[in-house]
């Protein structure tokens, strides 16, 4: 959905401005994007990048009236029947699968896929969750020692979220190194819709595994429901959704809610580093309901969503035709003087922050108020138990792609 896998490489400009094309996976663009958001939005706020063939909608207004247009589609249906015609008939059941995302719909369907989700995260659900995100920080934070060094982004930004959501889906953790095999391989085809870079058979097994694992979770609940989210989905006594449309929402929560708050736990402690002054206040206690959503301001792993033309417009003087792709760049309107005050610089105190790295409109984060609890809570613990958290060794390397970035490891010493 917003993976980072692909890498950029180091090449000369990232757009420059002028008649320059602009390319939003540019290693520069990751690795500085304050000093790209800065030149993109003395320019043209919607822009077209012929490296990334698509519309670039930068500023604040034009990005959030861009999530706001329902001429701008999310359907990926269209792309899915295209694939099955060519990766022929055993992905039917893969793409039958994914047209079980939300993400990827538009209303109405995306309202039915959507309604019984949201439904489900009661508050119940999130107290339970809370525990449970307290208890998993205490308990990997519990097995390392002051001074010692280590790998944090694999040893503690990985692991938190997978298990965290487990517990949100009320499946054994030990279950989770199953699940992930399982969601590497259907990564696969989600990410690779425009190579044949993937393993058929490997694909169509993880599909079908899924199926029938979360089929039976699905049976057990509805004899014996819990304070779990597929227990809340399977007996909202409204029976909205198909058994694979359940499936399709199960699948999508492991890809939405892991490798997303994994890449912000570990950008933001690195971010970190270089504020020793906002540390502190993190420490102390003072900005624990705002410093989540500026590190997701300035350090939030989705630099940009895309969007279909679904109906031929003009938008800022260009001429969008239909099927054309667009680009909600977040990176660049989280960054603009007009909505934020003082946008460079990192104010974990931010009261008025209206950031757009969970979307905004019909398909904002539904996990948002769990990423925001594992953020608060991780990092605050952190800080607090290693005072004397550094970096151990050079700065970070950063991968993405035009649509996300993050790095690739976080040595510490703790
Ligand atoms: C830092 C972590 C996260 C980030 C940066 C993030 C980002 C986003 C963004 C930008 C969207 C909007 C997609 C669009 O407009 O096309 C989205 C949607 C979604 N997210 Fe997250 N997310 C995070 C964590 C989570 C978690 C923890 C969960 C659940 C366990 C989750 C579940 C979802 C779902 C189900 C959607 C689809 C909503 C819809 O299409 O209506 N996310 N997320």
């Amino acid at each position: 959905m917003y993976g980072v896998e692909g890498s950029a490489d180091r090449g000369d400009v990232a757009g420059e401005g002028g008649d320059e094309d602009i390319d939003l996976g540019h290693w520069s663009v990751n690795a500085d994007p304050d000093a790209f958001a800065e030149r993109m939005l003395a320019g043209d706020p919607i822009r077209r990048s012929e490296r990334n063939r698509a519309w670039l909608l930068m500023s604040y207004k034009a990005a959030t009236e861009g999530f706001l247009d329902p001429r701008l589609s999310s359907d990926r249906t269209r792309t899915f029947t295209r694939q099955i015609e060519r990766r022929g008939a055993a992905f039917e059941r893969t793409y039958e699968l994914l047209s079980g995302w939300m993400v990827f719909r538009d209303p109405p369907t995306h309202t039915r896929l959507r309604e019984p989700v949201r439904r489900a995260f009661t508050p119940k659900v999130m107290e339970r969750l809370r525990q449970s995100v307290e208890d998993t920080v205490d308990e990997l934070l519990g097995g390392f020692e002051r001074g010692e060094r280590l790998d944090l982004k694999a040893r503690f930004a990985n692991p938190l979220p997978a298990l965290v959501i487990a517990d949100l889906l009320g499946v054994r953790r030990e279950e989770r190194v199953r699940f992930q095999a399982w969601s590497d391989r259907l990564a696969e085809i989600v990410f690779s819709v425009e190579t044949d870079n993937y393993d058929e058979a490997g694909v169509v097994a993880a599909t079908e595994e899924f199926i029938s694992f979360f089929a039976e979770q699905m049976e057990h609940r509805r004899h014996h429901p819990g304070e779990d989210l597929i227990s809340k989905v399977v007996n909202s006594g409204l029976d909205e959704l198909t058994e694979l449309e359940v499936v399709g929402a199960c699948t999508l929560l492991l890809f939405a809610g892991h490798e997303t708050t994994t890449n912000l736990l570990a950008s933001s402690v690195r971010a970190l580093f270089e504020h020793p002054g906002e540390v502190e206040r993190i420490r102390r206690g003072e900005v624990e309901d705002t410093f989540c959503d500026e590190l997701m301001r300035v350090a939030g792993p989705a630099k940009a969503m895309v969007r279909k033309v679904a109906e031929a417009h003009e938008r800022g003087g260009h001429e969008l035709r239909v099927g054309d792709t667009v680009f909600l760049v977040m990176l660049v309107a989280n960054r603009d003087p007009a909505t934020f005050a003082d946008p460079y610089r990192l104010d974990l105190g931010r009261t008025f922050n209206p950031q757009l790295g969970f979307g905004w409109g019909s398909h904002l984060c539904l996990g948002a108020n769990l990423a925001r609890l594992e953020g608060t809570i991780a990092l605050g613990q952190l800080h607090r138990r290693f005072p004397d958290l550094a970096p151990d060794g050079e700065p970070p390397r950063w991968r993405g792609n035009p649509l996300g970035r993050s790095i690739r490891d976080l040595p510490v010493v703790l």
